[in-house]
């Protein structure tokens, strides 16, 4: 089938680069240094032919937020002939049926290894046998994890989960200070913190397996801790796989391709300086309501304010277009814009490749 062009589509419609993913992919080993010190985060990725694109990168350890995630990225597998994903944590906290379902999925893929979360030592007799331990942390995030000070408890979990323990997960996702200066100190200090729990744990005879921390703002400054650097430590950035307006803020002295875009239609010009669009928060997630979205074509203009199905731009009259007119926006935060469209256009370079069902979106039906 002649895949569609951007004229053919309806609009709203998500858009993906490929090429533009596979570079930013190349660009963040390149920064951490090695395919193997990278756990991705395959929230922001969603679609297979993304979450390929690591495992062709030489990446086989990843981290996911739902279940969902984690059987996508695991059926890559099978597609890769073997080469697939080896390592996936599954970095939530699962009870009950999730439980089950997650031994389920360890079964359903005997050679990949799955690892969850747990915060206190009471949660580990729950975790299946087949499924790995890894005790989360909290550095003052405060989401979710036991107190990074609590080295009795990590402690606790690391005897009850005994060879299962995979290590500390310590993600920092408060850490996107504005001053790049600040924010390495306060992570570096967190950084401190976790290494001393992690001695405390040799001392007492037990090996954490892995460290792993960081996300997109916070990576950089993991990469520049020299404690870290000497023990089996892995980074978890997700978002730059995408990259949108708010890592470009947080990454400022990054080269950023932004491979995701949001195509839209003009569909009404409220007055000479306004133009509407119709993509609002149905397609497009804000990081906050100054950071929505930005228009490829008209970067001078600003998104003002969303709809369900609108985002109002401002921008000089002189350079406003006309209704009908496809621009393409740029996501204020990618990870929960994908989340939102059911199918994408793949593009490679500009080309049109076809159209990809976004496979890891929300959570499974209930009842599967
Ligand atoms: C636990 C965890 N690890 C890693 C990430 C990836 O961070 P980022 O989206 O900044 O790349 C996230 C993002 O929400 C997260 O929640």
């Amino acid at each position: 089938m002649t895949p569609p062009t951007f004229e053919a589509l309806s609009t709203p419609a998500l858009v993906i680069d490929l090429g533009s993913a596979r570079r930013n992919i190349a660009a963040a080993v390149k920064s951490i240094g090695s395919p193997d010190r990278w756990r991705p985060h395959v929230k922001t990725a969603k679609v297979a032919p993304v979450m390929a694109l690591y495992l062709d990168a030489g990446v086989r350890q990843f981290k996911c937020a739902t279940l969902l995630e984690a059987s996508v990225l695991a059926d890559c597998r099978s597609a890769a002939n073997g080469t697939g994903p080896a390592d996936i944590l599954i970095a939530h906290h699962l009870f009950g049926p999730a439980l089950v379902q997650l031994e389920a999925l360890a079964k359903k893929h005997p050679t990949v290894r799955f690892s969850t979360l747990v915060e206190s030592a009471s949660q580990v007799p729950s975790v299946p046998d087949s499924v790995g331990v890894f005790a989360d942390i909290d550095l003052g995030m405060h989401r979710t994890g036991l107190d990074v000070d609590d080295v009795a408890e990590t402690l606790a979990i690391a005897r009850a989960a005994g060879p299962r323990f995979g290590g500390l997960h310590a993600y920092d996702g408060h850490r996107h200070e504005h001053d790049l200066g600040e924010r390495e100190r306060l992570a570096h200090a967190g950084y401190d913190r976790v290494l001393r729990s992690h001695g405390e744990l040799q001392s007492a005879g037990i090996e954490p397996v892995e460290i792993i921390t960081s996300g997109t703002p916070a990576y950089p400054a993991a990469l520049t801790h020299s404690g870290l650097g000497e023990i089996h430590h892995r980074v978890s950035p997700g978002t730059v796989v995408y990259h949108d307006l708010r890592t470009r803020e947080q990454l400022p002295d990054h080269a950023i391709e932004f491979a995701v875009t949001v195509l839209t239609r003009v569909a009404s010009l409220p007055s000479t300086d306004l133009f509407t669009v119709d993509a609002g928060s149905k397609a497009i997630e804000a990081a906050s309501p100054s950071l929505i979205a930005s228009a490829i074509e008209l970067p001078e203009a600003k998104a003002l304010r969303q709809s369900e199905e609108h985002t109002v731009f401002r921008c000089d009259p002189a350079i406003r277009p006309s209704r009908g007119d496809l621009l393409r926006l740029v996501p204020g935060h990618v990870c929960p814009t994908v989340n939102l469209a059911s199918t994408c256009l793949l593009m490679e370079d500009g080309q049109p490749l076809g159209l990809a069902p976004v496979a890891a979106r929300g959570h499974a039906p209930l009842g599967t």
